[in-house]
This record gives C-alpha cells, sequence and structure tokens, in this order.
C-alpha cells in the first residue's frame, strides 16, 4: 500500500498535449475513480503511472520513491503496480490456477510461498473452485475477477484499474462494482480506477478526479462534486445539473445567498468566497425544482414532454421568456398535467458555480 503522487504531469504526442500539467496525490489506501469522457487523457495517465510511458513533464512518486520524472524512469515491472485491463488478458491455454501463478513464476518466486499466494488470491475473489478451468469456460465477470486475483498475488502497492467493467453487461457490471469495494475494504489497497461511466465512479470512489481536455477540472468527494461543482462543465456532466443564468440578490450568509433567476428569487447554496455582486451561474438538479401554484413570482415554464419512470414522471420544460431554457423536473404520479401546460416552477434549492473555470 502506499500513497501515489502525480505533480505538474505533462504528455504530448508530437505538439499535442494528451495531458496538461495535471497533479493530484491519491491517499495511502484511498479509492480514487478518474472520470471523464473517452479522449479526455485518462489511459495516457494510467499509462505514465504504470511506467508504459515516459512523461514529457512533471513527476510520479509511490511513497517517497520517485518513479519518473526529470532523468527517472523506473520499468513497470518495478513499480508494485497491479494493473487490471478492460481486457482480461488470459492466457487461453493456462488453467485459473496457472493464469494466477504465472508472474509469479517469472518473478521466481519459492514454489511453496507462489502456491500460498495463489490460494489466499483466489479466496479473496470467490475462485477457488474455478481453480482448474479454462478461461473459455468462464464468464466475463469470472475472468474479470481471475485478472483481479492475478494482479492480487504480486501484491501490488496500488492497483490501476482501466475501465475494467466497460465489457460487461449492465448485471454483470453491478455485481463486480461489488466485488471491487470488497476487494478495497478487504485488502485496503491504494485504487486508481479509471472510467467514464460516473455512476460507477460515484459508487466505488473515495473521491473524483474529474477530467477533461487533458485536465482535471475538480478532484473531491462524489457528494461533494454533485453539490458543490466547482465549476459549469463539472456542473453538467455530474448528474445532469441544468445551468441557469442569475443575479446575487444579497450578501452571502452561512454559506447561503439570495439570487434572482429570470424574476424569481429563491435562496440557494453558494461557497465562501462569493462575495462577487453581478451575474452568476446556478447549477440545478431536477428534484430543486417544483410546481409551486402558490408562488408569487415564479418562473413559467412551458410542459414539453412527459416520460414515465414508474411511479413518476420526468417533465422536460422550456423557460418562457427567457433564451428558451430547457428544464427537467420529476413530477409524482399520478400527475395532472399535460404537454402545452404552462406551469408555474420555484427554486428549492441550488448552487451559485464558482466563476474559476479550470481548477487544475
Ligand atoms: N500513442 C499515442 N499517440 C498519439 N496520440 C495518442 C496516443 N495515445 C493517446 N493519444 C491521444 O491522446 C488523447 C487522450 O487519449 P486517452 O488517454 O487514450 O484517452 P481516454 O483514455 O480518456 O479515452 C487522445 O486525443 C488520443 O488520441
Ligand atoms: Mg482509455
Amino acid at each position: 500500500m502506499a500513497r501515489l503522487t502525480i505533480e505538474a504531469l505533462s504528455k504530448y504526442f508530437g505538439d499535442q498535449a494528451a495531458l496538461k500539467n495535471v497533479s493530484m496525490q491519491v491517499e495511502d489506501g484511498e479509492f480514487v475513480a478518474v472520470l471523464g469522457p473517452s479522449g479526455c487523457g485518462k489511459t495516457t495517465m494510467l499509462r505514465l503511472v504504470a511506467g508504459f510511458d515516459a512523461v514529457s513533464e512533471g513527476k510520479i512518486a509511490i511513497g517517497d520513491r520517485i518513479v519518473s520524472g526529470p532523468g527517472t524512469h523506473l520499468p513497470p515491472e518495478e513499480r508494485r503496480m497491479g494493473i487490471v485491463f478492460q481486457s482480461y488478458a488470459l492466457w487461453p491455454h493456462m488453467d485459473v490456477e496457472e493464469n494466477v501463478a504465472y508472474a509469479l513464476k517469472v518473478q521466481k518466486v519459492a514454489t511453496v510461498e507462489r502456491a500460498a499466494r495463489v490460494a489466499r488470491a483466489l479466496e479473496t475473489v470467490g475462485l477457488t473452485s474455478f481453480r482448474n478451468r479454462r478461461p473459455a469456460s468462464l464468464s466475463g465477470g469470472q475472468r474479470q475477477r481471475v485478472a483481479l486475483a492475478r494482479c492480487l498475488a504480486m501484491q501490488p502497492e496500488i492497483v490501476l484499474l482501466d475501465e475494467p467493467l466497460a465489457n460487461l453487461d449492465v448485471h454483470l457490471r453491478a455485481s463486480m462494482e461489488d466485488e471491487f469495494a470488497t476487494f478495497h475494504k478487504r485488502t485496503g489497497t491504494t485504487m486508481f480506477y479509471i472510467t467514464h461511466d460516473q455512476a460507477e465512479a460515484m459508487a466505488l470512489a473515495d473521491r473524483i478526479a474529474v477530467m477533461d481536455h487533458g485536465r482535471i477540472l475538480q478532484f473531491a468527494p462524489p457528494s461533494q462534486l454533485y453539490r458543490e461543482p466547482a465549476n459549469e462543465t463539472v456542473a453538467r456532466f455530474i448528474g445532469a445539473g441544468m445551468i441557469l443564468p442569475g443575479k446575487l440578490a444579497g450578501e452571502p450568509a452561512n454559506g447561503r445567498v439570495a439570487v434572482d433567476i429570470l424574476g424569481h428569487r429563491a435562496v440557494i447554496r453558494c461557497g465562501p468566497d462569493h462575495g462577487a455582486q453581478g451575474p452568476v451561474k446556478i447549477c440545478v438538479r431536477a428534484q430543486d425544482l417544483a410546481v409551486d401554484r402558490q408562488a408569487s413570482d415564479p418562473l413559467s415554464a412551458r410542459l414539453r414532454r412527459l416520460v414515465y419512470q414508474g411511479g413518476h414522471f420526468q417533465a422536460d420544460l422550456l423557460l418562457e421568456n427567457a433564451e428558451n431554457l430547457p428544464l427537467a423536473l420529476t413530477l409524482p404520479e399520478p400527475c395532472e398535467v399535460a404537454p402545452g401546460d404552462l406551469l408555474p416552477i420555484v427554486l428549492r434549492d441550488g448552487w451559485v458555480v464558482p466563476q474559476t473555470d479550470v481548477l487544475a
């Protein structure tokens, strides 16, 4: 187990920067997810951490050991990291036990210790009774567990995972998420988990680094990303946040402030350094919005569509009088409104988005 430090890391392919001045620290035993759309630089970062590629600028340390940096590049096999890929990369001609033992054999781990480590790893992932099966006779989830056991048997200080569930169907994903969480709890190993799936990241990680275009936009626990997005990109990306234009209409106090949104007054949450008057962007979630026929100054929105979601509807609306901004909110069943209706909408909660656009 070890802390992973990434400092001012950049990676160029030709003159294209795939990673731009990224810094983050993963604490010993922490489960960190790196989340971002395809092409944002996640795999590039993992390959640098694993030692498959050399860094262009910056450094990487595991504990106090610098493994990548100016004039330093430790090869992957000296980094004490385990890696789990999206494709399981198992040997088809070896059974489960041999697959898990293979790297230990290459490392010349003595037979008795090797057997003990393989047995323990297989037990951890619940595959003891499958030890003599070939990969071809296993399900996708079981294969991924073999890959996990193989990585575990190496007793890594850090486990790197690159979209390990991307090839599995929805049901298997949920149970494998559970496996990873259990694995982490049981071993306390530092986990560096890459994914483009925010539900997966939210379910698993202590903290999530949200990436876009080779930068880290915010690095925070899941609920902070959701409740207090650091910028508009994170606000829109996490939990389908809607952004409304507003003006501060008072002094912030105790983390709350009055805002004016297209003539509607609401009191919402804000960060400590939000003293600025003038225009702001406000992040709102579907459950922050409600229909209120008693409100004196509601937003007026036209209902476009109701989507039944079992027990409730998602209502898609367009704000009248603004630049036709779309709004979505949740309405309970039964629902007495119909597409075309004009609805009075109020804000019960929201978040003033800080004005900085990139934190990194
Ligand atoms: N070996 C490479 N040579 C040139 N460009 C690369 C190479 N690897 C990655 N890239 C580019 O770097 C960017 C980030 O890629 P990648 O890290 O694979 O993204 P992600 O894993 O988030 O989908 C992409 O624009 C990709 O085309
Ligand atoms: Mg990738």
